[in-house]
């Protein structure tokens, strides 16, 4: 397992590879690697004889007011995770690397991105969608791996790439949670034991509105109200939105039917954390 810090090295690693006729699978990161990252490296692993890692936290995603600058970060522990759960290669850039000191191209998407967190982070998915641009342009993937816990990027990333005709397999991988129900996230570091306590009330929120649709509610907002009433039982917490859309194009539903995607995202203290599920109607 390599690390390196330049284009022109992964470029050259993977066209070696590529002459060699091997297929590549990329896992597109911001670092602080975690049991989820872990689950997205192993399917990767499985699925192509070489995968890339990249480990990049991308300043443009990030709102003037977000947390950029503490982003937590730790390579050293990155790499035995990437070395372990069998991935090849890692490409771990400094910002000036991949946007020197004139960038002024940015891709913009709208409406999938509207929604939810689109609506509170205005810059933030036009961000990611510019990072991976690059990111597909340096690894030249035929598969790329996201996770539902960011349910709106991986719908955003889906339209984005049949859009933009990109030819890259995106590989949804579900949420991998803490053993009480936590979904694992690089941002948990900064809850505190209180906060960390607290955080729980998202994960059990959805579980109760998720049993009121198998129960048969098809009203979105009486099931918004039962996820919202307990949240706001716990003290510490305050809610950012509670939403029901539907899970392809992301738009706010008031009847529960098709696919539909439940999102939450909710400060814990000063810690913004989301969760959500996914249910499919078969009636
Ligand atoms: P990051 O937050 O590091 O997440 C990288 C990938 O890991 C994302 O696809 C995310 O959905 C997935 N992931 C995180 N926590 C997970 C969990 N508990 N279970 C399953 N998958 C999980 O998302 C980003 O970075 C960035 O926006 C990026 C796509 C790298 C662009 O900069």
């Amino acid at each position: 397992m390599r690390l390196v810090k330049t284009i022109k090295e992964v470029r050259e690693i993977v066209n070696g590879w590529k002459k060699e006729g091997l297929s590549v699978g990329l896992v597109p990161t911001m670092g602080y690697l975690h049991e989820g990252h872990e689950s997205l490296i192993v399917k990767s692993v499985s699925q192509n004889d070489k995968t890339v890692v990249s480990v990049f936290v991308n300043p443009i995603q990030f709102g003037p007011n977000e947390d950029l600058a503490s982003y937590p970060r730790d390579i050293e522990h990155d790499k035995e995770l990437v070395k372990n759960a069998g991935a090849d290669l890692i490409f771990n850039p400094e910002p000036e690397e991949m946007y020197g000191k004139h960038f002024t191209t940015l891709v913009n998407t709208t409406e999938v991105s509207e929604n939810l967190c689109g609506a509170k982070r205005p810059v933030h998915f036009g961000g990611v969608c510019t990072v991976l641009t690059k990111l597909f342009n340096i690894v030249n993937p035929e598969r790329a791996y996201f996770g539902q816990k960011d349910a709106q990027q991986l719908a955003v990333v889906k339209r984005f790439v049949k859009d933009l005709n990109f030819d890259i397999e995106i590989v949804g991988c579900p949420i991998i949670r803490e053993a009480d129900g936590l979904a694992k996230s690089s941002r948990n570091t900064y809850l505190n034991k209180e906060e960390r306590k607290a955080a729980l009330i998202l994960s059990k929120s959805l579980k109760l509105g998720k049993e009121a649709i198998l129960k048969g509610e098809r009203n979105s907002s009486k099931v918004i109200e039962i996820i919202t009433n307990n949240l706001n039982t716990e003290k510490l917490a305050k809610v950012d939105y509670v939403s029901i859309v539907d899970n392809e194009n992301i738009q706010y539903v008031d009847k529960i039917e098709g696919e539909i995607l439940c999102a939450i995202a909710v400060y814990i203290g000063k810690t913004r954390l989301i969760d959500n599920f996914i249910y499919k109607c078969e009636d």
